[in-house]
């Protein structure tokens, strides 16, 4: 396509001349005969070059060059012609955002060399701004993408951890009625501490629920202050009646006084079901006749200490690493996802906590995590 050049002159004489040798270039070219006509077509069609008169009455080239930057920046190339050879007129013109100067009488060959040189610089320009453009909407779009993603992911995280969490509690539950079916076969009243269990299962599914409904306006969980040690008894009796962890021995070890913490109850005791599960089916794999399950809380340097420990089939070293990534998982897929460790880790670290593991290959591991005491 030919580039398209204003020329912008009151006398129509030179004007006409312009157009004529412009034109025989295979230039497009619009004449126009003041600066407030040239600033119209300008804003109707930017051109790709301007041919201004340097004296005209009304608005002066200067002026209208000046409009020019103001518009279109320095996209848009500025032929100045002026039939006064003079200095100042130069300078004016220059200050002005003016790219090139020719005299009157108009040499055909300097003004056409001129524009040509123009011309090609702007084009090039042109395209790297499109360039810029075209990798700067790709940048945005890729971030767009990268941003959808990470939520989605984030999402799934959530969506995968809370649903981890209500499997567990569902076969808590199952347990729960397996032992009141079991007490109404036998024609007596089921156990009160069975049925009570049914109230921490449903406290621990509402704050499950509650976080899945707080997906798109995240709420902190509710904390409060307790002895830490009545939060053991009641998860090691929930687990047993899931039946999960029936072929261990239990060993809880309690200090003899009070472990104030801060805590969110349902957050600590999610923690303790995940290792105490994780400790059990250890103990089933290595097949030993008589496994044991330790949980102990202690208190040292000011921290309350939770060791889980069990004598199960240990971890081998280079798994040590992997065990905390999310979906690593070495159990069939209807017993283990892999996202228990992943979330005990992130709510260790939310307690102020750090966690850690020990463990020796066909003997057992611990793990363990402190956290900070009720100032
Ligand atoms: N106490 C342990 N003894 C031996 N291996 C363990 C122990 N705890 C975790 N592991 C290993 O780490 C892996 C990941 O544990 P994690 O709790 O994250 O997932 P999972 O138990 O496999 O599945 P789930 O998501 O149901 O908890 C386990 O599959 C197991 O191989
Ligand atoms: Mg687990």
């Amino acid at each position: 396509m030919a580039a398209r050049i204003l020329v912008v002159d009151d006398d129509e004489a030179v004007r006409t001349l312009l157009a004529t040798m412009l034109s025989n270039e295979g230039y497009q070219v619009t004449e126009v005969h003041d600066g407030m006509e040239a600033m119209a077509t300008i804003e109707r069609e930017v051109p790709d070059l301007v041919v201004l008169d340097y004296m005209m009455p009304g608005w002066s080239g200067a002026e209208v060059c000046r409009r020019i930057r103001e518009r279109c920046g320095l996209q848009l190339p500025v032929v100045f012609v002026s039939a006064a050879e003079d200095r100042a007129a130069r300078l004016a013109a220059k200050e002005a955002g003016a790219d090139e100067f020719l005299s009157k009488p108009i040499d055909r060959i300097e003004l056409m060399v001129r524009v040509r040189n123009l011309l090609r610089l702007k084009f090039e320009l042109d395209r790297r701004e499109e360039k810029r453009r075209r990798l700067e909407q790709e940048l945005e779009q890729m971030e767009s993408t990268l941003l959808r993603a990470e939520r989605l992911a984030s999402l799934g995280t959530m969506a995968g951890s809370v649903g981890h969490e209500l499997k567990n509690l569902g076969m808590i539950l199952y347990g729960v009625i397996d032992l009141v079916k079991e007490a109404y076969d036998e024609d007596r009243s089921p156990n009160t501490e069975d049925l009570k269990a049914l109230d921490r299962v449903s406290e621990h599914l509402v704050a499950h629920a509650r976080n899945l409904e707080s997906l798109s306006q995240p709420r902190p969980d509710r904390v409060e202050s307790l002895d830490l040690r009545t939060l053991f008894e009641p998860t090691i009796k929930g687990l047993e009646r899931m039946g999960r962890i029936k072929h261990v021995k239990m060993e809880l070890s309690l200090p003899e006084t009070p472990v104030p913490v801060w805590i969110s109850r349902v957050r600590f005791e999610q923690v303790l079901t995940n290792l105490v599960i994780n400790g059990a089916d250890a103990v089933k794999q290595a097949k030993r006749k008589k496994g044991a399950v330790r949980v102990s809380l202690s208190v040292a340097e000011d921290r309350a200490q939770v060791e889980v420990a069990d004598d199960g089939c240990g971890i081998p070293a280079e798994a040590l690493e992997r065990i905390f990534d999310p979906y690593y998982t070495t159990k069939p897929p209807e017993i283990g996802t892999g996202l228990g460790l992943t979330i005990v880790r992130s709510l260790v670290t939310g307690f102020g906590g750090t966690l850690r593991v020990q463990s020796t290959l066909d003997q057992g591991s611990t793990f363990s995590f402190d956290l900070p005491l009720q100032p």
